[in-house]
C-alpha cells in the first residue's frame, strides 16, 4: 500500500518534527492538535525549524513555502478521515492515547494504518486497546527528527505483516533508516541509552564528578555528539524518567532504577530544553563543546619535573630495578606526552618533585602505588583516554597544590581534562564500558543483532560508531576486566561481564564477526 496521505496528532517537539519529516517527504499532512494554542505552538516550532534550514542555505524560500504548504493544521479528528496513515505522538499516557486510537477508530478507513511513536509504553498494550489492532505499528522516530536518520519499526504479536512492511517502505521513502524490532521495553535504542544516561545522573549526584566533567568525558574521550546530561536536557527528564520507569519494571536491577535526581528534577519541572532548564539552562548555558577548554581550570605554572610511576611494574620490581626496567605500554606513552611538552620526567620517587603522576589505567587505582612510592600527597592518577582527554585522578590524600600542578600540566600538554574519583573505569569508562556491556547482553539475548545494535545508535543517536565497533577497538579483554573491576568494585550484577562477552574473550572472537544471534 502506498502512503500519500498522513496525519500527525500531537503537535509538541516531536509531532512537529515528525509532521516537517513527512511534508519533506512530498506527503500530504494533516497536523492535529485539539488545543488552539498547542496547535499554534507546534506548527511554529516546525516554521523555525524550517526557517533554520533557509538561513544554512539548505532550503530555498520557495522550497520552505512548498513545504509549509503540505501541512495542514486542523484541530479535529474528522480532518484525518482520507488519511492513509496517521502518527500518535500524543503525551506517554495510555488513557490519552486510546482515547486518540478510540476517536482514529472512528473516523479512518479500515485499511488506513495507524502508528505510535510511543517510547515508554508497550505497543501491544497499545494496539490491544484498538478496533483493529493488526494496523497498529510502532513508528519509533529520534529527537531532532528531521535530522536522525533512525526509524525503528515495532511490529506486535496482533501487527498485520502488510502494516509493518507499509511502515517499512514509508521510513525508507523519507530518506531515514528502518530497523524492525519487536515489541521490547526501550525497543533497542532507548533500552540502551536510558541506564547509560541514568549512570552519568548517578555519578553527579554522588559527587563522583562534575556535571561539566561528566559531559566532555563523552565528548572529549568517547567521541560521541553530546554529553550525557545535555541528551537528557534534549530527550526531556520527564520523557527519560518514563522510559526508564517502564525498563525497570520489564527487567529490573540498578541499572533502570532512575537516580533520584533525575525523579526530582523531573518532579520540579525542570524537565530540560523544553521547559528552560534542566541540567542546563536555556538558551543561556550550553554545555562545553569537545576539545573547548571548558574542563579546565585556571592553573599555576606546570612544574618543570615530575616523577612518573608505572603501576603495572611498580609491584613487580623495587627500588633501582623498578627505576630501570621498561614502562609498560601506557606509562612510555604517558612520558613521552610530557616529555614533548618540554616537563623533564624521573621514576626517582625519592627525586624532589613537585608532581608525581601514576600512569593509572581505565581500572583505576592510583591510591596504592602512590602509597608505596611514599609520595601520596604529591602524586595523581593521570591517564589519556581516547580520541583526546586526559583524565586527572585525585586521591583522598592528594594535596591542593599537586592537583593544581597536575592541572597546569595537563593544559600544557593542550588536551581537555576532567576530574575523575579513583574508581574502577575511571569517568568515561565507568560510563562506556556498561553501555557497551548492555549492548553485548542485548546481542547475547537474541533481541538485536550486533549490526542492529551498531546502526540504531549510530543514526538514532548520532555515535560516530556503534557500540559493538567501540568494543572491538577497545578489545574485549579491556571490557571484561574494566567490568571485573567494577562488579568487584561496587557489587552490583549489572556490571558483571555478560556471558557473550566472556565467550568473545575465551573464543578470541571479534564481536563485529559475531553475526545475528
Ligand atoms: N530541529 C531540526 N534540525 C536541527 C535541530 C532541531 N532541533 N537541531 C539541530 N538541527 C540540525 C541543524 O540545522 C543542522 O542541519 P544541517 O547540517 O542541515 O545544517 C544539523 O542538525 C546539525 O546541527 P548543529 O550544527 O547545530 O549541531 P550539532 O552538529 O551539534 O548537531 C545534533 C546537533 C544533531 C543534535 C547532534 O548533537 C546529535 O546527533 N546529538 C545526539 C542526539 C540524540 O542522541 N538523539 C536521540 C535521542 S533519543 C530519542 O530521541 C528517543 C526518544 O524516545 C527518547
Amino acid at each position: 500500500m502506498e502512503v500519500r496521505e498522513v496525519g500527525v496528532v500531537g503537535l509538541g517537539t516531536m509531532g512537529a518534527g515528525i509532521a516537517e519529516v513527512f511534508a519533506r517527504g512530498g506527503l500530504s499532512v494533516t497536523a492535529v492538535e485539539a488545543d488552539r494554542d498547542a496547535l499554534a505552538r507546534g506548527m511554529s516550532i516546525l516554521g523555525s525549524s524550517l526557517g533554520r534550514a533557509v538561513s544554512r542555505g539548505k532550503l530555498t524560500e520557495d522550497e520552505h513555502a512548498q513545504i509549509l504548504g503540505r501541512v495542514r493544521p486542523g484541530s479535529a479528528m474528522t480532518s484525518l478521515s482520507g488519511a492513509d496513515l496517521v502518527i500518535e505522538v500524543v503525551p506517554e499516557q495510555l488513557a490519552v492515547k486510546r482515547q486518540v486510537l478510540a476517536e482514529l477508530d472512528q473516523v479512518l478507513r479500515p485499511t488506513a494504518i495507524v502508528a505510535t511513536n510511543t517510547s515508554s509504553l508497550s505497543v501491544t498494550t497499545i494496539a490491544a486497546g484498538s478496533a483493529y489492532p493488526g494496523r497498529l505499528v510502532g513508528m519509533h522516530f529520534f529527537n531532532p527528527a528531521p535530522v536522525m536518520r533512525l526509524v525503528e519499526v515495532v511490529s506486535t504479536v496482533l501487527t498485520e505483516p502488510a502494516a509493518g512492511q507499509a511502515v517499512t517502505a514509508l521510513a525508507r521513502r523519507l530518506g531515514k533508516t528502518p530497523v524492525q524490532v519487536t515489541d521490547r521495553a526501550g525497543f533497542v535504542a532507548n533500552a540502551l541509552l536510558l541506564p547509560y544516561l541514568n549512570h552519568a545522573v548517578r555519578l553527579l549526584e554522588t559527587g563522583y564528578a562534575t556535571r561539566d566533567d561528566i559531559d566532555l568525558a563523552v565528548t572529549a574521550g568517547i567521541g560521541l555528539p553530546m554529553g550525557p546530561l545535555a541528551l537528557l536536557d534534549l530527550i526531556g527528564l520527564d520523557t527519560s524518567l518514563a522510559v526508564l520507569q517502564v525498563l525497570q519494571r520489564e527487567f529490573g536491577g540498578t541499572r533502570y532504577t532512575p537516580a533520584p535526581l533525575l525523579r526530582r528534577l523531573a518532579d520540579a519541572g525542570r524537565t530540560g530544553r523544553k521547559s528552560g532548564s534542566g541540567f542546563y539552562d536555556y538558551p543561556a548555558q550550553s554545555p562545553p563543546a569537545a576539545g573547548s577548554p571548558a574542563g579546565q581550570r585556571a592553573e599555576p605554572p606546570p612544574p618543570g619535573t615530575v616523577t612518573l610511576i608505572d603501576p603495572a611494574t611498580a609491584g613487580a620490581r623495587t627500588g633501582a630495578a623498578e627505576r630501570a626496567g621498561p614502562h609498560s605500554e601506557r606509562a612510555a606513552e604517558l612520558a613521552s606526552l610530557v616529555a614533548v611538552a618540554g616537563i623533564s620526567v624521573t621514576r626517582n620517587p625519592v627525586h624532589p618533585t613537585d608532581l608525581v603522576i601514576v600512569a593509572v589505567g581505565p581500572q583505576g587505582g592510583v591510591l596504592g602505588p602512590a602509597t608505596a612510592a611514599g609520595r601520596a600527597a604529591d602524586a595523581v592518577g593521570l591517564h589519556v583516554a581516547a580520541p583526546g582527554l586526559a583524565e586527572i585522578v585525585p586521591t583522598p590524600l592528594t594535596s591542593a597544590r599537586a592537583l593544581a600542578h597536575a592541572g597546569a600540566l595537563v593544559a600544557r600538554l593542550g588536551l581537555p581534562a576532567v576530574r575523575s574519583a579513583d574508581r574502577p573505569g575511571l569517568l568515561a569508562g565507568a560510563l562506556l564500558y556498561p553501555h557497551l556491556r548492555d549492548a553485548v547482553a542485548m546481542i547475547g539475548d537474541g533481541y538485536a543483532t550486533a549490526s542492529d545494535v551498531d546502526t540504531v545508535m549510530t543514526l538514532g543517536c548520532g555515535y560516530p560508531r556503534g557500540p559493538v565497533r567501540m568494543l572491538a577497538e577497545a578489545g574485549v579483554e579491556r571490557a571484561a576486566e574494566v567490568l571485573a573491576a567494577m562488579h568487584a568494585g561496587y557489587g552490583d550484577p549489572a556490571f558483571a561481564p555478560p556471558p557473550l562477552l566472556i565467550e568473545y574473550v575465551r573464543g578470541g572472537l571479534s564481536p563485529l564477526a559475531h553475526g545475528a544471534r
